[in-house]
């Protein structure tokens, strides 16, 4: 049988405080699975999580819940100027420290060409963005339970839809991903690597970017194109650089200085180092059990980097509620709704 859940595993799981969760249970009570009682407490089943986070999804930013929050949830793309240097599992690990440090937390898979996060998580997803596009299923339906509590969006052609699809089209897809924004404490976008059409307008919408890079020279050439293409299609917000695959430290700091100061010098940009992973075999046995590193070995070399990589991210957000949406400011920033009333 699996595993009964308390309300504060299932407040760890989906991110709700235990008041939002009670709440919801008064309010939607019959839509939850029975509890069960073992010895004297009754317990939540585990399809509970994946109730409640439709229930808070669906009703959430309705005027009946008591507090959920009133701004937008961070949205942080994962990307590189070069490919497999770990952005998708960066992506999943990170949100799911962030689920476990008790933020609700998705990952949006926007790499079309080899959409990969639900291999890594072990999960089989129903619909993509392109379903909601084309079909009348709702944001909640699009979000699959992961492992923690973590929702997995899986982009599929919606992503490039997204780039090739007219106003109205992208309008919706945008409004649908500032839905999800305002219902998610950090969403994650994992992106394909560069720059391509469909992946172009999550690295401008995003809050923030990280940008991926290992000590290989290319890696570090390709990432420099990669920022400097952003930096003319009108980059804001923070960059940072994480070193992946580094045999040690002081290597991980001479390439993100190197990074740095290339950024600096000839982009006018800053760029700040957030970490660095080791090299570590893990990763591979993690994968071929289709469980995420940090839930298969959380205290390996690179599980621990990857943690303190979401402290640093979780540090250094801003106190406050963030009151503006990604997606909302990037429609703007792309004029789309003024293409529309063309
Ligand atoms: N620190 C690490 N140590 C060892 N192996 C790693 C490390 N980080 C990632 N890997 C391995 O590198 C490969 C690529 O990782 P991943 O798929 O996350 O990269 P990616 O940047 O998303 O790739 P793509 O550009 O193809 O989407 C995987 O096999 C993964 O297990
Ligand atoms: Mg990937």
């Amino acid at each position: 049988m699996k595993q009964l859940l308390t309300i504060s595993d299932l407040s760890v799981a989906t991110g709700l405080e235990e008041s939002l969760i009670r709440f919801y249970e008064s309010e939607y009570g019959s839509r939850l699975p029975e509890k069960v009682v073992r010895g004297d407490g009754l317990f939540f089943r585990p399809e509970a999580v994946a109730v409640l986070r439709d229930i808070h999804l669906r009703h959430g930013s309705g005027n009946a819940a008591p507090a959920p929050e009133r701004g937008y949830g961070r949205v942080i793309a994962v990307s590189s100027g070069k490919g497999g240097v770990g952005k998708s599992n960066l992506a999943l690990n990170l949100a799911i420290e962030f689920q476990r440090a008790g933020h609700m937390s998705l990952v949006l898979d926007a790499d079309l060409g080899m959409a990969n996060i639900h291999l890594l998580a072990g999960v089989q997803p129903r619909y993509t963005l392109g379903d909601f596009l084309k079909e009348q299923i709702s944001i909640s339906e699009l979000i699959t339970p992961g492992p923690c509590g973590v929702g997995i969006i899986p982009g599929g052609a919606g992503i490039m839809a997204l780039a090739d699809s007219t106003a109205r089209e992208r309008r919706q897809m945008l409004g649908a991903l500032e839905s999800m924004e305002k219902n998610t404490g950090i969403m994650v976008v994992d992106t394909a690597a560069g720059m391509g059409a469909g992946v172009r307008d999550f690295l401008l919408a995003a809050d923030e970017i990280i940008i991926i890079l290992t000590q290989d020279i290319t890696a570090m050439a390709d990432a420099y194109g990669l920022l400097k293409g952003l930096r003319q299609e009108g980059l804001r917000g923070p960059v940072y650089s994480v070193i992946n695959m580094t045999a040690s430290l002081k290597q991980a700091a001479a390439v993100a200085g190197r990074f740095a100061s290339c950024a600096a010098q000839f982009l006018d940009l800053r760029v700040e180092n957030i970490g660095y992973i080791m090299r570590d075999s893990s990763f591979a046995a993690a994968t071929a059990r289709r469980t995420p590193l940090n839930v298969f070995a959380p205290q390996s070399r690179a599980a621990k980097n990857i943690r303190n990589i979401a402290g640093s991210l979780l540090r250094g957000a801003e106190k406050g509620i963030k009151m503006n949406s990604a997606f909302k400011r990037y429609m703007k920033m792309v004029n789309i709704e003024a293409e529309e009333k063309k």
